[in-house]
C-alpha cells in the first residue's frame, strides 16, 4: 500500500492492519518515508484514535527498530518501574534498594533531565566517583549480588520513537492517548524485564489533566504489556504538586536516603510503598495479599535492610557510600534563601512545571543537552496543597549559588505558588490501581 493510503485510511477512520502500520513506521525510520507524511499521519491517529490491536502492533513495530536488552543473565524476578514524570520525582532512588532488599531484581536503564524534569542519572552522579557507564557484564553482575543498579540509557533503544517524539513534539500529537502508550511501552519493553509497574502521574503537573484519560492510558498500556507476555501493573498518582519535599540532584539523593531510613516525607513514603507492594504482588502471582506485601516492605525499611542496599549499591558503582551514610557530606549549598508568602490564604496549587523550570534556572537542571548542572543548588518545600499560610511566612529554602543572580528564579518560583482565601482540600496521593 502507497504511504498515502495508509494516511488517508487513518484519517477517514479505519483500523490499520499490521503490515500498514509496520510499512509506515519502519519507512520513517529508513528515511523513505518523510517527514511530513509522518506528520500527517500523526495527526490523523491523535484525531482518530487507534484500537488496542493496532496499538499493539505500533508499540511492537517502535521496539523492533533498534537493540532490546536481554536480562537473562540475571537470576530472579526482573522488575522495572516506569513514571509518566513528573518534579521532584526521586522514585527510583528510594524504589529500587526497597525491591533489592525483597529479594527481587532491578537493572534500571534512566535518562538524564532536560528542561523542567529531573533525571535519575544526574541525581546519582551527585554522588562523588558514582558511575552510570558501566559494561554490560559488570551491571549484570552488580544486579545478580546486590540486586539494584541504575545505568544511563543506550543509544540504539527505540530510534523510532526517538524520530517519532521529536516530530510530536513540534506538530501537537503528544497528547494522544495511543501515542503516549506506544512510546513509553516500546522502550518499557526492549529491556526485557519479567515485571513493571507503571507509576501514572495524574494532575495540572503531568500528561494526564484528568483522571479518566490516566485510568485510560493505564489500561491501554497494562494491556500491551500483558499481551507482550510481561506481568503489569499501573497505580495512578496525584501530580498537583511536586512529590516531597526536595528538587535538586544532591537534595534529592538527600531525601532518597532519608525515606529508606523510614523518615521521609509522607507522600514519597506512601507511593514507594504501594508501588514496592504491587511489585511483589506481581512476582509472587498474587500468591500473597496486599496487606501481607505491604508489611513486608514496611519490614525491609525499618530493619535498615534497605537503606543498606542504596549503600552496597553506591558502592559497587564506585560512588563514595560514605556521603550515604552521613549525608551531611552530600554537596548542598550553604547559601540558603527562604521564598516568603506573600498574601495570607491556603495553598491550592504549586505548578509543577514551573517550580522545574524554576529549578533549572538556579542550576539544577540543564536547558540545552550540553549544559552542565549545579549538583549544590535546589528548593526544599515547606508548604503544600492544602495548608493554611500567613502572609511572610516561609513557603521554601531556596538553595541558591551566591555567584549567581537567582532574582528571575525566585520570582519564578514564587509565582509558582497560588494561594486561595478558602480552604483547600488535598486531593488523595492513589487515585487507583490498575492491574
Ligand atoms: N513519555 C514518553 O516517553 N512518551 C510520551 O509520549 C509521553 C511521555
Amino acid at each position: 500500500m502507497r504511504t498515502y493510503d495508509i494516511i488517508k485510511k487513518k484519517r477517514d477512520g479505519q483500523t490499520l492492519v499490521q503490515n500498514e502500520i509496520q510499512q509506515i513506521i519502519e519507512g520513517y525510520v529508513q528515511g523513505t518515508v518523510p517527514d511530513y507524511q509522518m506528520s500527517a499521519f500523526l495527526m490523523a491517529v491523535f484525531l482518530k484514535g487507534m484500537t488496542d490491536e493496532e496499538t499493539f502492533h505500533l508499540t511492537d513495530t517502535m521496539l523492533k527498530s533498534g537493540e532490546t536488552v536481554s536480562l537473562a543473565g540475571i537470576k530472579g524476578f526482573t522488575v522495572d518501574k516506569h513514571s509518566t514524570g513528573g518534579v521532584g520525582d526521586k522514585t527510583s532512588l528510594v524504589l529500587g534498594p526497597i525491591l533489592a532488599a525483597l529479594d527481587l531484581k532491578v537493572a534500571k536503564l534512566s535518562g538524564r533531565g532536560l528542561g523542567h524534569t529531573g533525571g535519575t542519572i544526574d541525581k546519582l552522579e551527585s554522588i562523588k566517583g558514582f558511575s552510570c557507564d558501566i559494561p554490560t557484564d559488570k551491571f549484570i553482575e552488580i544486579v545478580n549480588r546486590v540486586g539494584v543498579a541504575i545505568v544511563g540509557q543506550t543509544a540504539n533503544l527505540v530510534p523510532a520513537d526517538k524520530k517519532m517524539y521529536a516530530l510530536r513534539d513540534v506538530t501537537a500529537t503528544v497528547d494522544s492517548i495511543p501515542l503516549i502508550a506506544a512510546s513509553i511501552m516500546s522502550k518499557k519493553l526492549a529491556i526485557e524485564n519479567k515485571g513493571l509497574i507503571l507509576d501514572v502521574k495524574v494532575g495540572s503537573g503531568a500528561f494526564m489533566k484528568k483522571l479518566e484519560d490516566a485510568r485510560e492510558l493505564a489500561r491501554l498500556m497494562v494491556s500491551i504489556g500483558k499481551q507482550a507476555g510481561r506481568k503489569v501493573t499501573a497505580v495512578l498518582s496525584n501530580m498537583d504538586e511536586p512529590l516531597g519535599e526536595m528538587i535538586g540532584n544532591s537534595l534529592e539523593v538527600l531525601e532518597a536516603a532519608e525515606t529508606l531510613k523510614g523518615k521521609g516525607p509522607s507522600d514519597l513514603t506512601e507511593l514507594v510503598k504501594i508501588l514496592a507492594s504491587e511489585a511483589l504482588l506481581i512476582s509472587t502471582n498474587r500468591m500473597i495479599n496486599q496487606s501481607q506485601a505491604s508489611k513486608k516492605v514496611e519490614e525491609v525499611i525499618a530493619t535498615g535492610r534497605a537503606f543498606k542496599k542504596l549503600v552496597e549499591m553506591v558502592q559497587a558503582q564506585g560512588g563514595d557510600q560514605t556521603v550515604i551514610e552521613n549525608t551531611d557530606r552530600l554537596p548542598i549549598s550553604k547559601d540558603i534563601v527562604p521564598l516568603l508568602a506573600e498574601n495570607s490564604g491556603f495553598i491550592s496549587a504549586i505548578e509543577c512545571e514551573e517550580i522545574g523550570l524554576a529549578a533549572m534556572m538556579l542550576g539544577a537542571g540543564r536547558e540545552t543537552k550540553e549544559a552542565k548542572i549545579d549538583f549544590k543548588v535546589g528548593l526544599r518545600l515547606l508548604k503544600h496543597v492544602g495548608n493554611k499560610v500567613e502572609k511572610g511566612e516561609i513557603l521554601a529554602a531556596v538553595y541558591v549559588n551566591p555567584l549567581l543572580n537567582n532574582e528571575a528564579a525566585i520570582k519564578r518560583l514564587s509565582s509558582a505558588f497560588h494561594i486561595s482565601q478558602n480552604p483547600v482540600q488535598p486531593q488523595k496521593l492513589i487515585l487507583d490501581i490498575v492491574s
